[in-house]
């Protein structure tokens, strides 16, 4: 039977997981974030302190899967539940470097796809409905500006001691978008059937509400 795959591209920090965690629930689908396998790529490279030129070969022995426990995704090097050790200042930035390598693309692509096949997924990412499944049933294009996105993760990061100073947070979003948008293989944009969702004046719930109405009336054929 084919599945329902509903792809949401767009920048760091627009709120695409937050979001989309919330419209799966809502609609029962399983809610996929790319993201944490490029984090898991990346973390693995590092902990194997890979050279570029080795990528294509040591990628062979890096077992990286998820696993849906209660619906939730977790992601395994591999029998290494590794969900927290990805989310590191340290690991987005070496993702976004070596997400812009082809064969790590490769790689990912068959396990994206292979998800989508086989269950009816929210699936988010920078490349989903461009490259990953182009023929989705509804592709969304979820942005905010980048000052949005820096006060956002400036307010989830204010209570801890280390907390960053705002512009070093804005500098990082503006320099990780740039890298996702410039990279040759795959760059983050926005497919030309997608539908813009912009999230910058609006809050999680609001913005879960309204992508499930825009969702639910385009799988209706609205
Ligand atoms: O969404 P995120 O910040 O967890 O993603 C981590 C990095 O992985 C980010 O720099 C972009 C990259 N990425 C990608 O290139 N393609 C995807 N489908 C998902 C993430």
């Amino acid at each position: 039977m084919k599945t329902v795959n509903i792809a949401i591209d767009g920048p760091a920090g627009a709120g695409k997981s937050s979001i989309a965690k919330k419209v799966s629930a809502e609609l029962g689908y399983i809610y996929v974030d790319t993201g944490a396998l490029y984090r898991a790529v990346a973390l693995y490279l590092t902990e194997n302190e890979t050279a570029d030129a080795d990528i294509p070969e040591a990628l062979k022995n890096a077992d990286i899967s998820l696993r849906f426990v209660d619906g939730e995704q977790r992601v395994y090097l591999g029998n290494r539940d590794v969900s927290g050790l990805i989310r590191t200042p340290a690991i987005s930035m070496a993702a976004s470097r070596t997400s812009a390598i082809p064969a790590v693309r490769e790689y990912l692509f068959e396990t994206q796809k292979k998800i989508a096949r086989e269950n009816n997924v929210i699936m988010d990412g920078r490349d989903i409905g461009t490259v990953v499944l182009p023929d989705a049933d509804v592709k969304i294009f979820l942005t905010a500006s980048a000052e949005e996105r820096a006060n956002r993760r400036f307010r989830e990061l204010s209570e801890k001691p280390d907390c960053p100073a705002y512009q070093e947070i804005l500098d990082d979003i503006i320099k990780r978008d740039y890298n996702d948008m410039h990279r040759e293989t795959a760059p983050l944009k926005q497919a030309d059937d997608a539908v813009l969702f912009d999230t910058t004046s609006m809050n999680l719930e609001e913005s879960s509400e309204k992508l499930t109405e825009l969702i639910r009336s385009k799988l209706n054929g609205g």
